[in-house]
């Protein structure tokens, strides 16, 4: 290929040195700065491991009241950003609210976006931190026609996020803990996963020196695609769509036809070769969580014996495809509630505080230059312009 290496997709390209998350694919191991992400899932919480992402250390005591002090005092919104969601139809995609709102707040937050100053960057990831469960609830809000609530920063950071979405002014919301746990669990799972489809997008971005609030909504268009984030909606759509155990060698016939556009959602991943530890951990609390709230989905049994169809079949042998971090997260985030429709959000709301990091890292390497990927042109050889009239 000459001068350049043709790496469509960026199979085997490294964009960057980072030191934020490993993953081995073949082993399916996830580490956030050394850490195993099965250890951060049963035994930290979200805020910890944002801390975690963002400073490289787990925070002492100390460290760790303060970063909660810090998130906290950013949770509220500018009040004048309620008339931006009034703008929206009713029945506008959360992802799509999210696009606009979070971009939206570079133009409120004017003391924050000087990239060259590191106490403006900062000063940016707390708030984006901290903004994104009110502007995520206050997306859910505004679709059922209920009133935007003010976070409680008496609450956890997942605690608040919850009740902001399901609570009502009218009466108290009682959290139950075995939902926010979950929850909180999903978030530290989606937290990071190093140089990922919106990850990339916002190093891009960030690249040519665009303030942090900027980049961090090109990151949200970007997980919005159903090979990204957008996958855990599908994933759930589909394994309703099965509805029963008899109907899955159907779909997994479906998913090895070539001609077939249809593809099993929640299995195959670019990088894990082996068995996403993600999901693993998602298997497990989806089951955990329906047997604590009395749900029995039968959803959940369809997952169980496609995993275990797909898992016994040659093609999906061969290819390696496994079981994916969007496969089981579904499940639990509509025993807890949500609509499917709000599932990219959640992914966006907690992937902030890889991107988050990720965009700092990236501002403190003094040999960060701008990206930019060249091609290979496959066009036409120089030709003479022909007026209008005389083309045939
Ligand atoms: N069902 C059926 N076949 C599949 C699937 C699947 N889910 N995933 C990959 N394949 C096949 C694909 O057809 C291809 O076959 P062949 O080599 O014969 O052409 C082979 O496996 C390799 O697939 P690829 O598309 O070249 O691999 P990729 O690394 O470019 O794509 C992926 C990775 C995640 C986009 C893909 O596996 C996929 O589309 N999965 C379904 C969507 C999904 O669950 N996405 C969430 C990813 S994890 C969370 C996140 O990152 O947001």
């Amino acid at each position: 290929t000459g001068r350049f290496t043709f790496d469509p997709g960026f199979t085997s390209t490294a964009a960057c040195e980072s030191k934020i998350t490993y993953i081995d694919g073949d082993q399916g191991v996830l580490l956030h700065r050394g850490y195993p992400i099965e250890q951060l899932a049963e035994q930290s919480s979200f805020l910890e491991v944002a801390y975690l992402l963002l400073n490289g250390e787990l925070p002492n005591q100390k460290e760790h009241d303060e970063f909660r002090y810090l998130i906290t005092r950013h949770t509220m919104v500018h009040e004048q950003l309620a008339t931006f969601y009034r703008g929206f139809r009713r029945d506008a995609h959360p992802m799509a609210i999210m696009c606009g709102v979070v971009g939206a707040l570079s133009a409120f937050y004017h003391d924050s976006t000087d990239i060259h100053d590191p106490q403006q960057r900062t000063i940016a990831c707390h708030r984006l931190i901290a903004k994104m469960p009110t502007i995520a609830a206050m997306a859910y809000k505004y679709s059922v026609g209920q009133p935007f609530l003010y976070p409680d920063n008496s609450l956890s950071y997942t605690g608040n996020f919850l009740r902001m979405t399901f609570g009502v002014p009218a009466e108290p919301y009682v959290i139950n803990p075995v939902v926010e746990d979950a929850l909180d669990k999903i978030f530290i799972l989606h937290a990071d996963h190093e140089q990922n489809a919106s990850t990339s997008t916002v190093r891009l971005a960030g690249s040519s020196g665009a303030n942090p609030f900027a980049c961090i909504a090109a990151g949200i268009a970007c997980l919005w695609g159903p090979a990204h984030g957008g996958a855990n909606e599908a994933a759930l759509e589909m394994l309703r769509e099965i509805g029963r155990p008899e109907r899955i060698p159907e779909f997994v016939a479906r998913a090895k036809n070539k001609d077939d556009p249809f593809r099993l959602m929640g299995f195959g991943h670019r990088v894990y070769k082996n068995y996403d530890p993600r999901a693993k951990v998602l298997g497990e609390a989806a089951t955990k969580v329906l047997d604590t709230l009395g749900i029995s989905d039968p959803v959940l049994d369809t997952a169980r014996e496609l995993e275990r169809v797909a898992l016994s079949d040659d093609y999906f042998i061969e290819k390696k495809l496994y079981p994916n971090v969007d496969f089981y997260s579904g499940i639990i985030l509509s025993a807890i509630g949500f609509p499917t429709s709000m599932f990219t959000a959640l992914f966006a709301l907690a992937r902030t505080t890889g991107w988050i990091a990720q965009w700092t890292e990236m501002m403190e390497d003094k040999e960060q230059k701008i990206g930019r990927p060249r091609q290979l042109y496959t066009g036409h050889g120089p030709r003479d312009y022909v007026p209008l009239a005389q083309r045939g």
